[in-house]
């Protein structure tokens, strides 16, 4: 008898209309279009108009990738968002997720692991389908990041951008499914990537807002260094548990940080640039959402097969970096 396993059963994808470029931003600051394409790979991004609020393109996501998977949102039993920005800290946007799909009897709970929040919730999610009666679990990644970006601070406005992507997980037969999910954090990077204030070390006062600390930071050159050999040993480490070697991967989808990161893992790991989902030059970092609007893409446009090989890696604040391996 085939042994139970956790697959992905639909995905879906929901982007903000608002297109802005890189000449748009050489008029905020003292930037260009020629570094931001070199130095990251992006050439525009999404950007949410001010009455827009996370839970907006999560739900839109989530429907399509309920429909994709021809499952009502009635008989979803679970509702993970991983995001770093929520509609508001209370109560969990899931809740509201919940609400607007329908999904009645789903319990609901959001995830903060920054970039890598998807790949942690996707593991989560798997360890219920396989340990519980659940059936149906909704894994979201949705961002709106510009809202907490400080639109003077060249270094990190060029880089992050607003989107959600969805997955539902649903109990299904190996060899389909989760082969293998590993996550890491080590706190003691915590300070590269913040936002501050809002919360009981900082709250919101006249002083945080007057010192900017409701803003994203990033000491993006220290992240970079660390970053590349953090993806290619977690990547590995998934691959290993899998029992698959890099050469049999047949899609790469990596968190959308940065080309140059992700050229130089799928480099290390030997795995074709044909074999590399990128679309950073269309989305910039949107953090946690990153990975499942790449699946989205690639799954839509018939490039992810039934049997393929799906290689997920992320790393982000906390800091934060995990990687999984899906079988199609
Ligand atoms: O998603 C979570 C994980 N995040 C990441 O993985 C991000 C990782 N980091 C990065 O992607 C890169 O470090 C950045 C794209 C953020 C920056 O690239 P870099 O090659 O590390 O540049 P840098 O920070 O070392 O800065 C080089 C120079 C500096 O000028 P000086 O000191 O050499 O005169 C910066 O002030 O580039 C300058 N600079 C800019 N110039 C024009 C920084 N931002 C900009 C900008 N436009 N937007």
């Amino acid at each position: 008898m085939a042994s139970r396993s956790a697959v992905i059963s639909g995905t879906g994808m929901s982007v903000p209309e608002r297109v802005v470029t890189n000449a748009d931003l050489e008029k905020l600051v003292d930037t260009s279009d020629e570094w931001i394409r070199t130095r990251t790979g992006i050439r525009e991004r999404h950007v949410a108009r001010e009455d827009e609020c996370m839970s907006k393109f999560a739900v839109e996501a989530s429907r399509r990738a309920l429909e994709a998977a021809a499952v009502d949102a009635k008989d979803v039993d679970l509702v993970v968002c991983a995001t770093v920005t929520p509609d508001m800290p209370i109560p969990a946007t899931s809740c509201s997720i919940q609400q607007q799909l329908g999904c009645g009897k789903a319990a609901a709970f959001d995830m903060q692991a920054g970039c890598s929040g998807f790949i942690y919730a996707q593991s989560v999610a798997k360890q219920f389908l396989l340990t519980s009666r659940c059936s149906h679990i909704l894994v979201i990644g949705a961002e709106l990041l510009t809202k907490f970006v400080d639109w003077s601070d060249r270094t990190t406005c060029v880089l992050f951008a607003d989107g959600a992507g969805a997955t539902l997980m649903s109990a299904g037969e190996a060899p389909r499914g989760v082969l293998a999910s590993v996550m890491h954090t080590d706190g003691n990077m915590g300070d590269f990537i913040t936002l501050e204030a809002g919360g009981t070390l900082h709250p919101p006062s006249e002083e945080t807002l007057r010192r900017g600390m409701h803003f994203i930071r990033m000491r993006g050159n220290e992240t970079f260094k660390i970053a590349v050999r953090m993806l290619e040993d977690v990547a590995r480490e998934a691959l290993d548990q899998a029992g698959i070697p890099a050469e049999r991967v047949d899609w790469f989808i990596p968190h959308q940080a940065n080309l140059r990161i992700i050229d130089a893992v799928a480099k290390r790991l030997a795995i074709p640039e044909e074999r590399c989902c990128v679309n950073v030059d269309r989305y910039g970092n949107t953090s946690a959402a990153s990975i499942p609007i790449a699946l989205d893409e690639a799954v839509r446009s018939g490039r992810v097969r039934a049997g393929d090989v799906v290689l997920m890696a992320a790393f982000g604040a906390g800091l934060t970096w995990a990687a999984s391996v899906v079988r199609w």
